[in-house]
């Protein structure tokens, strides 16, 4: 998978089924089961290394990360994750770009709109394939406070508006779009020549991603109310270890 091939899949065929992946053996079972994108996320920072957020996470934690789902050699897109403060002006932003891709990244995302228009001007003018984030960006929680949906009032859904047009023009080939009201979402979707990709946005997106340990019902902590299957695979896991505790036989030693 390219970016540019993914962006050509947009009004094309099914849903396009984003997931995340932190390291090697989750990135082989996400492509062997077809996952066309993945993305090395900086909610590595909250499901694997125990950060309260996102804000914690380093350049160093995405470069490691990113390093350990490339030896997977994914047939699909990996996408690596620039984490906070890693992109405040055009020439981190390339930098940093750069180091992710060195590290096996395929594409960057960053979050925001046209507040770092400039920033993404600059990683895709150095040849870097650029995948938007607008809605709720968990990068902000702590100015924001809480995890909430965007667009529910007419000035939300102007800002995302703009937003959309502001990376469109910018020339990125995919956007998610987290906790955007489902009408907003539908609207961008309908209006925007790169393919959106919803977490909490509603059905009306060109494909969905979720934090794969979610997913799975394995996160640490919680599980956001947006995750439909709840397969707790975490349940199963403990009742593996305890069935394994239990057959544990004493050693015979004469
Ligand atoms: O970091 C991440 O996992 C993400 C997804 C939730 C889109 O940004």
């Amino acid at each position: 998978m390219t970016a540019a091939r993914l962006r050509s899949l947009k009004g094309q065929g099914p849903p396009i089924a984003a997931l995340t992946a932190y390291d090697y053996p989750l990135t082989k079972l996400l492509d062997r089961a077809g996952v066309p994108l993945i993305l090395v996320g900086d909610s590595l920072g909250m499901v694997v290394l125990g950060y309260p957020d996102t804000t914690l996470v380093t350049m160093a934690d995405m470069e490691h990360h990113i390093r350990a789902a490339a030896r997977a050699r994914p047939r699909a897109l990996l996408v690596g994750d620039l984490p906070y403060r890693s992109y405040e002006t055009p020439e981190a932003a390339v930098a940093n770009a750069r180091r992710l891709v060195a590290a096996g990244a395929e594409a960057v995302k960053a979050e925001g709109g046209g507040e770092i228009l400039p920033q993404i001007r600059a990683i895709i003018a150095a040849g870097i394939p650029f995948m938007g984030h607008i809605g709720m960006l968990p990068q902000h929680i702590l100015e924001e406070g809480k995890y909430r949906v965007k667009g529910k009032d007419d000035a939300g859904r102007a800002k995302l508006l703009a937003d959309a047009a502001a990376l469109a023009g910018a020339g990125v080939f995919a956007v998610v779009l987290e906790l955007v009201a489902p009408s907003v979402a539908r609207e961008i979707t309908a209006r925007s020549p790169f393919v959106t990709i919803g977490i909490g946005a509603g059905p009306d997106c060109d494909g969905q991603i979720l934090v794969t340990t979610d997913l799975f019902g394995t996160s640490p902590d919680f599980i956001p109310k947006h995750v439909a299957l709840r397969p707790d695979l975490a349940g199963k896991m403990r009742a593996v270890v305890q069935e394994w505790i239990a057959s544990l036989t004493p050693p015979t030693l004469s």
